[in-house]
């Protein structure tokens, strides 16, 4: 599968990059500073640009059977750049008729289906008071996904960590997951979902 991916040279997305690649994907990837980006493939391609640019982001999408976001805010301040790039995203794989989006966002933007316990209303209300507007973007994005006519899964996500990967998850909602999650766990499950359509138009939640 030709593959492109948002957000590949983050903590998480180069994970994500890596095990496309060792799963045998093909990698379009777009990053703002691709000489910081380690890792070489014959198989992945690097793009350097900006979300904010739409004709990036297009080049970027043309021609692929999916996407994958694993963007995030890299700031608190109002300026909700990762909504405006997902416009930028959604109407380029309209454009291109790619209908697979797989996007990650943290599980404090909350599902009809989730139970928040009182440590999940109490973790919810302290984020939203250090980075309620790194929040607000990330509840904007998912809004947009699942209101468009995309084939969409958001995964949410609790405390990431950079533990190795244990093979084993919770998923479901908030209320059955734990406080944490490692990274290349999170990276494998978001992978799997380009075969698998058991969350399709859902946003489960899940952690170790
Ligand atoms: N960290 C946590 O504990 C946590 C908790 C809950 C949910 N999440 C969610 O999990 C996902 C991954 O988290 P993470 O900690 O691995 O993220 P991260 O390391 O902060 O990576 C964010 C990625 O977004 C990219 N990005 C931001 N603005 C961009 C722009 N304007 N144009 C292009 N790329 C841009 C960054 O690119 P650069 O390399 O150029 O900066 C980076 O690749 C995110 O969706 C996040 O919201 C994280």
């Amino acid at each position: 599968m030709k593959v492109a991916i948002f957000g590949g040279t983050g903590k998480t997305g180069q994970h994500v990059v890596q095990q496309a690649l060792e799963l045998g994907h093909e990698v379009v990837m777009l990053a703002r500073t691709p000489s910081n980006f380690t890792i070489q493939h014959p198989k992945l391609t690097i793009l350097k640009g900006d979300i904010l640019d739409a004709a990036c982001v297009e080049a970027t999408i043309q021609g692929v059977d999916a996407v994958i976001s694993v963007l995030g805010p890299s700031n608190n301040k109002p300026e909700f750049v990762i909504s405006k790039g997902t416009d930028h995203i959604l109407n380029a794989m309209k454009q291109h008729n790619v209908r697979r989006i797989i996007i990650s966002a943290g599980a404090g933007v909350r599902d009809p289906q989730d139970k928040p316990k009182f440590i999940d209303h109490f973790f919810g209300l302290l984020l939203n008071l250090l980075s309620k507007n790194a929040v607000e973007d990330m509840k904007q994005v998912v809004a947009k996904v699942r209101s468009s006519d995309r084939d969409w899964s958001v995964i949410r996500v609790p405390m990431l960590t950079d533990q190795p990967a244990q093979g084993t998850l919770k998923i479901g909602y908030v209320g059955d997951i734990t406080t944490r999650l490692s990274r290349a766990d999170m990276a494998a499950f978001m992978l799997k979902q380009l075969v698998d359509d058991t969350y399709l138009s859902q946003a489960p939640a899940i952690s170790n």
